[in-house]
């Protein structure tokens, strides 16, 4: 049989609004986006033939019509309060002993809840329809966002289950995400627009946009936090109350847990350690007392209610001044401007320089030395200079003129077309790209050389002891012994670390030659590809390209850097001095420590490769080298002349191979 227009109408909006909540509320969709897309599109199509059965709370309902002349007035029924700040644990404490008094218990139960960083909404269901939302404006009347809540496509437009409450407010925040946030403030720089200061101030103007189209495009979410005009009580606790909420598919934070002010403050540092690990910007914590009928006997202050309070974390945000504009000159000779600043105690340390990444961005941002600007370090995200506070700038402040030739050498600058970065052409003569040269070949993920950081590798620039990273390998003991404040003991550590690092992979040493481009992974990728150094040095740009992640560009830069004779020399004079690595056989056989748990012993001279080399092999391997044979021994190895420790071997019946059978055993 046949279903009738209306029930087909109203059985795809329920499934429609189910796929809805579970993919913006659950995470856990079940049906790809163009299922979704052909379930909306049969919906309105049959809603254009019967719109006597299409109702203002259906699916395809989220976008309305641009409003003309801005938002109307709502007036809010409940008040929309504000929230008292703590700062620090006695703050804390001081509330608890306040709540306490007022209600004369010795223990009161508390919930504690992320504090979200966005704006408050209140969101009005009628029978289990969305019908208002509106902004929290001074708290007793704000703007009319319903066009534009609709399109944010975790909140329900019409409640799930049963037994709503005819009028049911919903309180809560909205926010911007922030992976969202990044993405659409890269593609805002991209079109040449202002970017977004934060995610809050993000997710403000986007719900403020009075075209919903344009809402539409911005990721808002939400999570609430409380309710406001209730036609019936849906709880008698604040976390029974979020549970119910929930219940009706509305989105609450998972964050929120019940406990004593013993709990609570436990909560306040764990919370504390997972800010960064968020998916979104949090500012705090806000703990309320969780029953609501100690919140009525609290009652309220003029702004905010005696029942809660908000812990704060340290912020994220600071004006300082800009006191110089430093130009560094890295590696490859990228010139990156940073900015030096007033030190200010931001994200939770204290913060005297800001990256100003490229001259393009402060043309942006308009920085001169002297402005006063805005400072913001999220996470373990390096600090960025946000905004300049133009309103406070002195007019006689000198723009920032991009520099013409490099501040530590002298060489004229170049920026190639449509890069936003200036390099220095000086290369090896410029003694601010040495040393980044320097620093990147020791570094832990190239030649990994322990011992040997920036304050050591600057002195022997200065000193010029070493110029290039083969001078490394040329240090004595007695040159660093000879250093300002160098002692006996670390020249020893200095020299075995470099000693050490001589045995490596050809994977570490092609990026600690510091090709531009040629990171750590590409690196990988090029010696799978290219197993020996020779090939990979005489590679054709087409045996190049075959190599995932290297493309026409990272191609022209590795013929180029092995095409220059410095370079050539620096590789061969490397090598020359003992730099090594086994072959991509051995280094399998490496991996897997196929000799682990073994005790070798060599004896006797080895014609093919040193005593040293050969022990260096065995123990990539995993074995243990000793120099002595007894019971415990695996296997001996015996060159030519060997003598008593082949005798006693052979007495205690260990295994002996000579020269020719240990070569092919480790290939
Ligand atoms: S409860 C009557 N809970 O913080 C108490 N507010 O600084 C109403 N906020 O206006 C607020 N996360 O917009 C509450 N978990 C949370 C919150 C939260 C963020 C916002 C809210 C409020 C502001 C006060």
């Amino acid at each position: 049989m046949n279903k009738s227009p209306q029930a087909s109408i109203e059985e795809l909006a329920e499934l429609i609004r189910d796929h809805d909540y579970r993919y913006h509320v659950l995470d856990d969709p079940i049906i790809g986006d163009s299922q979704y897309d052909l379930l909306l599109q049969r919906l309105t199509e049959l809603e254009a033939s019967y719109p006597e059965f299409k109702k203002p709370n259906s699916p395809t309902q989220r976008v309305g019509m641009k409003s003309e002349a801005g938002f109307s007035e709502v007036r809010h029924q409940v008040t929309m309060l504000s929230l008292d700040n703590v700062f620090d644990e006695a703050d804390f404490i001081a509330f608890d002993r306040r709540v306490r008094e007022r209600l004369g218990a010795d223990e009161i139960q508390y919930t504690a809840e992320p504090k979200l960083d966005g704006l408050a909404l209140s969101i009005r269901y009628e029978r289990g329809s969305l019908v208002q939302a509106a902004t929290r404006g001074d708290g007793d009347s704000g703007e009319n966002v319903t066009a534009n809540v609709r399109t944010i496509r975790s909140i329900p437009l019409k409640l799930q289950g049963t037994n709503w409450p005819d009028v049911l407010e919903v309180r809560g925040e909205v926010i911007l995400k922030t992976d969202a946030f990044n993405k659409m403030n890269s593609r805002l720089i991209a079109q040449g627009e202002r970017p977004f200061v934060n995610p809050r101030n993000a997710a403000s103007g986007s719900l403020r946009q009075l075209d919903p189209m344009i809402v539409k495009q911005r990721p808002l979410s939400f999570f609430a936090h409380g309710v406001g005009e209730l036609s019936v009580s849906v709880g008698r606790t604040h976390s029974a109350v979020m549970n119910r909420i929930r219940d009706f598919g509305i989105p609450v934070n998972p964050g929120l847990i019940i406990g004593s002010k013993c709990a609570v403050q436990t909560e306040y540092k764990a919370l504390l350690q997972r800010r960064d690990l968020l998916p979104y910007e949090i500012d705090g914590m806000v703990v309320k007392v969780n029953s609501l009928d100690d919140q009525k006997v609290l009652g309220f202050l003029a702004k905010a209610p005696r029942f809660a309070t908000a812990w704060k974390f340290p912020a994220q945000e600071a004006t300082t001044k800009v006191e110089g504009i430093d130009l560094q000159v890295g590696r490859t000779g990228t010139i990156t401007p940073v900015a030096r600043l007033k030190p200010v105690f931001v994200g939770g340390v204290t913060v005297s320089n800001a990256t100003l990444h490229n001259f393009d961005e402060i043309n942006r941002l308009d920085v001169r030395i002297g402005d006063q600007v805005m400072v913001r370090r999220a996470g373990d995200v390096i600090p960025q200079v946000v905004r300049v506070i133009t309103e406070k700038r002195d007019s006689e402040l000198q723009l920032t003129r991009e520099p013409t030739s490099c501040p530590v050498c002298g060489s004229v600058l170049e920026r190639s077309e449509g890069e936003a970065v200036i390099r220095c052409t000086g290369e090896f003569l410029c003694e601010a790209q040495k040393l980044e040269r320097l620093k990147h070949f020791v570094s832990r993920k190239a030649m990994n050389i322990d011992g040997v950081g920036e304050k050591l590798l600057r002195l022997l620039v200065e000193q010029d002891l070493v110029s290039n990273p083969a001078d490394l390998y040329r240090l004595t003991h007695e040159t660093l012994v000879g250093l300002d404040r160098m002692a006996e003991k670390s020249a020893q550590n200095v020299i075995e670390s470099i000693e050490n690092s001589k045995n490596t992979t050809f994977a570490r040493f092609l990026f600690a030659l510091g090709i531009r481009d040629v990171g750590e992974v590409t690196a990988g990728l090029l010696t799978k590809a290219f197993p020996d150094l020779h090939l990979l040095m005489t590679a054709t740009k087409e045996s190049l390209l075959k190599v995932d992640d290297v493309g026409p560009v990272v191609a022209m830069r590795i013929i180029q850097f092995f095409s220059i004779v410095d370079h050539q020399h620096l590789i061969s004079d490397l090598l020359g001095l003992g730099v090594s690595w086994p072959t991509e056989m051995i280094a399998g056989l490496a991996e897997k420590q196929v000799l682990k748990g073994q005790i070798w012993v060599i004896t006797g001279t080895l014609e093919a490769l040193r005593r040293d080399e050969a022990s260096n092999q065995l123990r990539r391997l995993g074995a243990t080298v000793s120099n002595s044979v007894s019971v415990k021994t695996n296997i001996l190895v015996a060159g030519k002349k060997a003598g008593s420790k082949l005798a006693k071997a052979k007495s205690l019946g260990i295994k002996v191979i000579n020269e020719a059978e240990f070569l092919e055993m480790i290939g």
